[in-house]
């Protein structure tokens, strides 16, 4: 049976107290980085600097979603910081299957991700290269956006897919995942949520881990 990961995504938390709030989802099974660089997405986040000491910090391996331009040049200092995963994407990489393959030479997963106007078919082609494929459930930038549940056929379809090929690859889906939507995304065939706003702004951060966990693993459909 394939087990949910949940990855609670720090944006909604609080960047002073950042140990403290990494301690609070010790029961999640990764921890999501949003790293944005006011080009690629209007917002502006953090960089290498902070992932590391991140990294130094955390128990959990650290699942690091870039949306920057030029991932080709930078995904490589976010393996060195110690990411356990390195998320770019379609609309900003020129080599992925080159990025994809200087990841994983430097011990680190390599994800694709989509945008919700960009199809998931030509990712088909070199799926074998990734070892997951990032369905966004919201335009990228900001948390606490309104699930886009018109993302669910392309999660769909690609679950079809890695489920025809015989592949491992996991499909995350990132953007107003809570209690209430995991099952929706779990049916669709992802088995890696992102939620930020759904954990930070709860009262408590582990409950709402362990409910999107419990919601997804019910509806679970591969
Ligand atoms: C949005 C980020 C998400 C964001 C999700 O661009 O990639 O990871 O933190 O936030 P919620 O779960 O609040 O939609
Ligand atoms: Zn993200």
């Amino acid at each position: 049976m394939t087990s949910i990961q949940i990855a609670p995504s720090i944006l909604s938390a609080d960047f002073c107290n950042l140990e403290r709030d990494l301690k609070a989802i010790a029961n999640a099974d990764l921890v999501h980085v949003d790293v944005m660089d006011h080009h690629f997405v209007p917002n502006l986040t953090l960089g290498e600097p902070i992932v590391k000491r991140i990294c130094e910090v955390t128990d959990l391996p650290v699942d690091v979603h870039l949306m920057i331009e030029d991932p080709d040049r930078w995904a490589p200092e976010f393996a060195k910081a110690g990411a356990y995963s390195v998320t770019f994407h379609m609309g900003a990489t020129h080599a992925p299957v080159r990025l994809a393959r200087q990841l994983h030479d430097m011990g680190v997963r390599a994800c694709f991700a989509v945008r919700p106007a960009e199809p998931v078919e030509p990712i088909f082609d070199i799926l074998e290269e990734f070892d997951m494929i990032l369905v966004m459930t919201v335009e990228p930038g900001f948390g606490g956006q309104k699930f886009l549940g018109n993302q669910m056929a392309k999660v769909r379809r690609l679950r079809d897919e890695i489920t025809r090929r015989g592949l491992d690859t996991k499909i995350q889906v990132d953007g107003g995942v809570s209690p209430t939507t995991a099952h929706i995304v779990a049916e669709a065939g992802a088995d890696v949520l992102v939620a930020g706003s759904a954990v930070y702004g709860a009262e408590d951060p582990a409950k709402a881990i362990d409910q999107i966990r419990d919601n997804a693993q019910a509806a679970y459909k591969d």
